[in-house]
């Protein structure tokens, strides 16, 4: 297993050199889990971000909805295991299908601190079959760290899941 190699540039270049890189790490695997567990250390590797991390929509007995979000394969911290439909900003992005980008989270109404270090954070949902399965957030200790080229560059790279 070759490592990630991206050095130097704009956020833009670098997600640019990463991405034939997470392209062929998921190619000719289809475990979703598998491939969602190295999509997170990628981007470890390239970007200095606080918690890189998927929450998995399950079903479940004890939400009324009868579904809910999971923790899935991560990098950084301990987070919460479990977030509920229209929660937080996972949650949000879950029911509202969209990508959300949350400059301040101290000024998201209902933000979910897994931990006060988190300044800025954006979700954006995997979805299949026009159905959310999952969704990436990404969390930063800085304040606005995240903007449209992080959402044009990490929805090109969900597509790269292989989801069955
Ligand atoms: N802040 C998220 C919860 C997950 S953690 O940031 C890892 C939210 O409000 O949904």
């Amino acid at each position: 297993m070759e490592s990630i190699i991206v050095s130097g540039g704009t956020k833009e270049q670098r997600y640019q050199a990463l991405i034939p890189q997470i392209e062929a790490l998921c190619a000719g695997e289809n475990d979703i889990i598998a491939n969602m567990a190295n999509i997170c250390a990628a981007l470890r590797e390239v970007f200095d971000f606080f918690w890189i991390g998927f929450y998995i929509v399950r079903k479940s007995d004890t939400h009324p909805d009868g579904e809910r979000l999971v923790l899935g394969p991560f990098q950084g911290p301990v987070a919460c295991t479990s977030i509920a439909y229209g929660r937080g900003v996972c949650g949000t992005a879950w029911k509202e299908r969209r990508v959300i980008i949350v400059p301040d989270v101290d000024k998201f109404p209902g933000h979910i601190a897994c931990s006060s270090l988190s300044r800025s954070e954006i979700v954006v949902p995997v979805i299949n079959n026009e159905n959310v399965t999952a969704v990436l957030d990404l969390d930063s200790k800085e304040l606005a760290s995240f903007d449209e080229v992080d959402s044009k560059y990490l929805q090109q790279i969900l597509t790269f899941l292989n989801q069955q």
